[in-house]
């Protein structure tokens, strides 16, 4: 399973690139909104900064929700960078123009999916990704892990390419979820990668050797 960190933040893109697990970026016009960027030309400064530091796709979300104005707005995202997916809502005009850009070469991300009859749709548009919303699922007092494991057995069963990027992750438990039932790939802000890190008996364990250390000196 691949790691994508869910930011638009310099510096924690930054720092998750360092642990040196990271794959790839994706981001969402609430998280660039939260860094403060505002106007086309900012917009297009921050993806570069973001596909600088990246080593791997960088998912950037189109505004317009209309057939012309998604092609417009993808053609112009895509050319910055290699690396860019463009990122379209789960819309009827989404769909239109994600198989608009992959016949014509271009990664997508279909975003805001819910059910697993959108996660077909934006398969069989071609989409590069899929980013079922988990943690929104949950919040509505359904299960969002178990839409990942629905979408990666039909995915399996009819042989569609696109991959599984589980996103809206809120927790490190998530993600292990995630892996378990089949997910390609999991987007996720930076505390809750770090929080794979975590258990009490592994700081028990190093204080431990750290203090039996001391009597070897
Ligand atoms: O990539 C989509 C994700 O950012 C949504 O997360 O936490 O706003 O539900 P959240």
């Amino acid at each position: 399973m691949q790691f994508f960190i869910d930011t638009a933040n310099l510096s924690q893109i930054k720092e998750a690139y360092e642990l040196g697990i990271l794959d790839g970026v994706t981001t969402n016009p609430s998280l660039m909104a939260k860094e403060g960027i505002k106007g086309a030309e900012a917009i297009t400064k921050h993806y570069m900064d973001i596909c600088k530091i990246a080593n791997g796709p960088v998912s950037a979300e189109v505004i317009a929700t209309d057939f012309d104005g998604i092609i417009a707005e993808g053609k112009v995202l895509a050319a910055l960078d290699k690396n860019i997916v463009v990122k379209v809502p789960m819309i009827k005009d989404g769909i239109k123009a994600i198989k608009w850009f992959t016949d014509n070469g271009i990664q997508t991300n279909c975003t805001l999916v819910f059910s697993a009859g959108q996660a077909i749709l934006a398969a069989k548009a071609g989409a590069t990704y899929v980013s079922p919303f988990i943690g929104r699922i949950d919040d509505s007092s359904w299960d969002g892990v178990n839409l990942i494991e629905q979408i990666a057995h039909i995915y399996r069963l009819q042989g569609f390419q696109t991959k599984i990027l589980a996103a809206s992750i809120r927790n490190a438990l998530h993600i292990v979820r995630c892996a378990e039932v089949g997910a390609d790939v999991c987007t996720c802000p930076l505390d809750s990668i770090l929080g794979l890190l975590k258990h009490p008996l592994t700081d028990i364990g190093l204080a431990k050797f750290l203090e039996d250390a001391k009597s070897m000196k």
